[in-house]
Order: structure tokens, then sequence, then C-alpha cells
């Protein structure tokens, strides 16, 4: 699925980011399982990630999350008509975390549901508030992007345990008076659903709680380098950029390997490249927004900087956004139009 934005211009109002208080170095994972501050280094360019507590709910980390991304937009939680949130691990599948992070914010007039699609779930909710915003369903909505994937991991399994962190991300979005998303490109690959995947979780294998998350991390890589390069190609494309317009370029923190290898294919400079994959490791849904606030903290998201995401994961699934940061709201809440 591939769009350019046309007439509406509807952009990121808000921002907000929130991980749990424990850190976990690769020295502390050394004693769990058997791996080595240097392999993970090495391999993945991870040094430490965030680990919820026991009673931390993905709602408890998103929350903060939520309350700044509300701030930065001024937006009244009474405004928001629309709450997506992205997460392989809400609180329970039902009822959802956005309708419980919209009770406790007294969001009456909104939607609220949350969204699969692996660590590309940030991708599919932007897109999905800005078709819903774009026709004009929703005026000011809230996406989160968060996952406590640490509560679904095998922590007997080095090949994956290494590789998580928990950690949590919100915007707002709404019509803006410049600049705003120019396009979206989202794709999927059931057959190779098989490499990264969660049996227990569901009707197929719901008599087996213990299976845990399974990854072939050598074919979720070869999956990973193709597709970070030919989404973000493809969205350039169809928005009639290149990637030498690109300001700033967020792809999702699964693996610092993957990253350099999507950084020297797509020919963008390092300098550009938004990088926290070794504070944080692979927050799944919370990986883009969690780049993005880096960015915005080292002054990198200045007005009408072209900004490329792209992200992947669990399905398999990829998707990329282009997006012209930081256009005030629009005064007249239409979506069309500047
Ligand atoms: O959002 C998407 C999420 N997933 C990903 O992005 C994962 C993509 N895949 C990867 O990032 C990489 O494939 C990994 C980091 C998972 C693995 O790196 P690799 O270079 O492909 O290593 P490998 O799987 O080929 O394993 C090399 C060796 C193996 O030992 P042998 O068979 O060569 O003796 C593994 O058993 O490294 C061993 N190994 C470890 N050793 C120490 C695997 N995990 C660990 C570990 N510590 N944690």
């Amino acid at each position: 699925m591939i769009g350019s934005a046309g007439a509406a211009r509807i952009g990121i109002t808000g921002l907000g980011v929130n991980v749990p208080a424990r850190v976990m170095t690769n020295d502390d994972m050394s004693k769990i399982v058997d791996t080595s501050d240097e392999w993970i280094r090495e391999r993945t360019g991870i040094r430490e990630r965030r680990i919820a507590s026991q009673e931390e709910a993905l709602s408890d980390v998103a929350l903060p999350a939520v309350r700044d991304a509300l701030a930065e937009a001024g937006a009244d939680p009474s405004e928001i008509d629309l709450v997506i949130c992205a997460t392989v691990t809400p609180d329970m599948l039902f009822p959802t975390t956005s309708a419980l992070l919209a009770d406790t914010l007294a969001m009456r007039q909104a939607a609220a549901y949350d969204l699969l699609a692996g660590c590309t779930g940030f991708m599919y909710a932007i897109s999905q508030a800005y078709g819903m915003i774009a026709a004009g369903l929703s005026r000011k909505a809230l996406v989160v992007g968060g996952d406590l994937l640490s509560k679904i991991l095998d922590w007997d399994d080095r090949s994956t345990v290494v590789l998580f962190g928990d950690g949590a991300g919100a915007v707002i979005m709404e019509p803006v008076a410049s600049g705003g998303f120019l396009g979206f490109e989202l794709g999927a690959d059931g057959a190779g659903g098989i490499h990264l995947c969660y049996p227990g979780s569901g009707s197929r294998h719901f008599d087996d709680p213990e299976s845990m998350l399974k990854m072939n991390g050598r074919e979720v890589f070869k999956f990973a380098t193709r597709v970070m390069v030919t989404s973000a190609q493809a969205v350039l494309d169809e928005c009639g950029k290149t990637i030498d317009d690109v300001d700033v370029y967020v792809p999702h923190q699964a693996n610092k390997r993957i990253i350099d290898y999507a950084v020297g294919k797509l020919g963008i400079p390092p300098e550009r490249t938004v990088v926290n994959v070794d504070r944080f490791g692979n927050t799944s849904s919370g990986s883009i927004p969690l780049a993005l606030a880096d960015a915005r903290a080292e002054g990198r998201l200045t007005e009408g900087a072209l900004v490329l995401m792209t992200g992947m994961g669990a399905g398999l699934t990829w998707g990329s956004a282009l997006i012209e940061w930081g256009g005030p709201a629009a005064s007249n809440g239409r979506a069309n139009g500047a």
C-alpha cells in the first residue's frame, strides 16, 4: 500500500516518550543467559535496555508519554476523538490499552482500539490516524506506540532476550497549517511470519501458554535489510523526493548492523541518521517515537525538516512515512488546505 498526501496537511503537534526506570546492562544480561557484553555490542550495537517491573503494564509506561504529547500539542484530553495504540504487549487483549488510556485521561469523545503490526505498529498506526483525519472522521488523534516485550520473551533463549527492551511513545496528530505528512508505504509478507512469532498468544495454540516469542534471527535480518531500503525508496519516489532531500532518517532500532546496512544502501549520510538502539535495544512499537524524541532533544527536528521513518517487524511487516516536521496546528481544524 502506498500513497502521497495530496492536499491534506496533517502533522504531529505533540510528542512524548517514556521508558521504565530499571536499566539492564549487557553484563546484567550475561548473569541470566550465556552471553557477553562483547558479543551483544558487536552483533547488535546494544549496550543496555530498560526492563519493566513485574507490576508495570503497557498503559503505565505509556501514560506519561501521552501526557507529555498532549501538553506539547496544547491539547485537552476532551478534544481527542481517536486513540490508536500500536502494540503486541497490551495490558491484556481486552479491554484494549487504548481504551484504558482514554478512560484514565477522560477522553470521553474518543474511539479507541489497539493495532497489531509487530515492530511496524507505530508506522501503521500513524497512517491510520492520517487516513481518519484526512477523511474527516477524526479531528485530533492520539497515537501510541509501545511494547513491554520483556513480558513475552523466553528468558532462557539468549538469541532473543538480549535484543529487546521496553518503552513507549505517543504523538498527537491533527491538521497543520504547514508541513505535515507527505506519504506512506506499508506492506506485509505473511509467508515470512513464521520467522518472528509468538505462538502461544492466540487461538491456534491457546492451550500452550508457555510458548513464548520465537525468532529466526538470520531470516529476519535478511528481510530487514531488504525492506528497510525498498520501503524507504518507495515512499521517497511516491512523494517525488530523493534521499538527498531527507534531513533526518529515523530507522527502526532493531540492530545497529541493520541500520548501517540501510544507511549505506540508501546513501544517506550517517550524521542524518538517528541511532539509540545502544541505550534502549529494540522496543518494538516504541522504537520510532523514542528515536524521534532523541532527534528532537538534539535539536534536529527543526520546522520544515524532512523526516523519513521506516519500521519493520513481525508479520512480517514493514512501513515508511515521510513528514515535513513542525507546522503549527491549523486553526480551522480542517484536514484539507493550508
Ligand atoms: O524488529 C525486528 C526484530 N528482529 C530483528 O531485527 C533481528 C534481526 N536479526 C539479527 O539482528 C541477528 O540475526 C541477530 C543479532 C539475532 C544474530 O546475529 P547473527 O550475526 O545473525 O548471529 P547468528 O544467529 O548467526 O549466531 C552466531 C553465533 C551462534 O553460535 P554458533 O552456532 O556460530 O556457534 C549463536 O548460537 O552466536 C551465537 N549466539 C550468541 N552468542 C552469545 C546467539 N545469540 C547469542 C548471544 N550471546 N546472545
